[in-house]
Parts: C-alpha cells; structure tokens; sequence
C-alpha cells in the first residue's frame, strides 16, 4: 500500500448491511474514499448523500460515493461483497445457494477487473462457499480473499455469556471457528470471562445451551424482523476486518480462510483465528483445541467440502 496513494474500500451493496458497513467505515475516517455500488438506480446515491451530510457533525472526512456500475471502484484496496439475497423467515444460508453464486461471481469479476490489488472480504451467504467461488473467480492468491463469520458468531456467543452471567461484555472472551452455519463450532476450552475458564463459571449443559443459541444467532433475527437478517453486528465485523488490512493493523480474529494443512484440513476455507493485515490473511493460528472440538472442526471441513461439491454441479453462469 502507497504511503500517498489515496485509500479506498468499496463495498457492493448498497442494502442494510453494505450501507451499515459503509457508515461505519466512513465515519472511522480511515480511507479517503468509500465506494458503494448496487443495482438499484438511486440507492446508493441517495444513502451516500445523506451519509456525507454527516461528516461536518461528525468531524470526519471521508467522502462516500454512491454508483450503479463499477468505473469508480477502480484502484480498491479492500473491498466487502454484501451482494446477494438474505434468507426469509424458515430459511436456511444453504437456500441461497444458486441465486447468490451467479450474483458473487458477476460482481467478483467487475470488482477484480478493475482493482488487481484488493483484498476482498465476502459476507454474502452461504458463507464459505462464497468465499470459496469470489477466490476462484478472483484469480488472487487465497490470502487476499476471505470470508466474515466467525467475528459475527464469536461477538454472538461473547453477548450470551456476557448476558447469562451478567458481567461487563467487554470482560468475555469467546471463539467460534468452523462453518458459518449448522457446523459452527464454538470453541468453549478457549472462552473465558477475566481469565477464569467458562467451564468453571457454568454447568456444561448451560454452556451448551448457549452455544446452541449461538449457532441459531442469525435464525433468531431473522424470525424476529421477518424482512431481512442482521446487520449491525454483521457490518461491525466487516468493517474491523476491512480496517485491519488498510491499515496493516495486525489484528488477530477468526476469519473464514484457506487452509493448507493448519489443524489436520487442507484445501477448504473454513473459519479459523488469523492475522490480518496489508497481506489479507497474513497466518492462521493454531491453538490447543480439545478432541471435540477438533472432531467438530473437521466435521464442519466435510460439510463445507460437501455443499462445495454440490455447488459445482450447479451452472453457475
Ligand atoms: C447472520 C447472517 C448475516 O448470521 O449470516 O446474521
């Protein structure tokens, strides 16, 4: 990254996930330029108005521009890929499969065609898949594209807790690694509340309902708003992880990422703690995990390989 380049991230789409994520970026005052791009004609002019009427209350100066097409994301330094349909009430991320493939894989090639450079951040569902099909459609090297869940699902799980024993929130520390989805693992042997071990803090039936709480998360917002799923916690993530590679932060978190071989899975991009930074996903971290949990993990590799598989034989085009 050009020490006098200007910055710029874009975000693509321009509905409550993508324009939360882009208010949140904006108002950081990190990149000179937010771009946001969707196919409806108004919207992100609208919202990048509206947005940038904001900056002299805020004090902040990042300019927002909002476009239908993509000749202004050109020379992105990151950009986050939001594009997609969001489940309904009674849906799985797995029923978006086929729509949002042929969506991720238009939008990637645009995205790529005219920023060679970006590192790309996919939260469009089902997750891992499309992390999987924006790398192969992106040509990057692997580590330059990565998915966002397990922030999300983690900052879930670290609320239940932080709720069920009533401590400060800030005070929790909780992982969820695996697939955004059924075989999210929750990782309770590396949870802890000011560094006392969760399990000695609740009963393992307790835990186990919270950790089935948290991989139900999304499920339960989506039931209760019945239009749309959950974007504050969402684009929070996003957004932390699109800072930490404009900014080189390092900043350690799990992350949906390519695996070589790091906890016995190879050749499939599943969630797992890494480092960020300029480089995308600089290093996945291995930390001791207990034999459930690493079953778990692998389980979650299959399942991933599996729906991949199903992918493939679907005409993407
Ligand atoms: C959720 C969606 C964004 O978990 O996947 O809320």
């Amino acid at each position: 990254m050009g020490n006098n380049r200007p910055k710029k991230i874009t975000v693509v789409g321009a509905g409550k996930y993508g324009s939360t994520a882009v208010q949140r970026l904006a108002g950081w005052d990190i990149a000179d330029e937010v771009v946001m791009t969707d196919i409806v004609e108004g919207l992100p002019q609208g919202l990048a108005l509206d947005m940038n009427q904001s900056r002299p209350i805020e004090g902040y100066r990042t300019l927002v521009t909002g476009i239908n097409d993509y000749e202004a994301t050109a020379g992105s330094d990151v950009a986050i890929i939001t594009a997609g349909l969001p489940r309904k009430p009674g849906m799985s991320r797995m029923d978006l499969l086929a729509v949002n493939a042929r969506i991720v894989k238009q939008v990637t090639e645009e995205l790529v065609a005219r920023s060679p450079e970006v590192t790309i951040i996919v939260v469009t569902n089902p997750l891992d898949q499309m992390t999987l099909l924006a790398a192969d459609v992106s040509g990057l090297p692997r580590h330059r594209v990565m998915g966002q869940a397990g922030i999300l699902d983690s900052a879930r799980f670290a609320h239940f807790i932080a709720e069920r024993l009533g401590v400060d929130v800030l005070s929790v520390r909780a992982l969820t690694l695996g697939s955004h989805g059924d075989t999210m693992v929750p990782v309770p042997s590396q949870c802890s509340v000011r560094d006392t071990p969760l399990a000695e803090l609740l009963p393992e039936n307790e835990i186990d309902a919270l950790v089935e709480r948290t991989r139900a998360g999304g499920a339960e917002i989506v039931g209760l708003l019945r239009t749309g799923s959950a974007y504050y916690a969402p684009s929070s993530a996003a957004a932390v992880m699109a800072r930490a590679v404009l900014n080189d932060e390092p900043y350690v978190a799990p992350v949906c990422a390519w695996l070589t071989g790091q906890y016995g899975v190879s050749d499939v991009y599943l969630g797992v703690p890494a480092r960020l930074g300029a480089g995308g996903v600089e290093e996945i971290l291995e930390l001791p995990l207990t034999d459930r949990e690493r079953h778990d993990l692998h389980e979650a590799a299959d399942a991933v390989r599996a729906k991949v598989a199903e992918l493939a034989e679907l005409v993407v085009d």
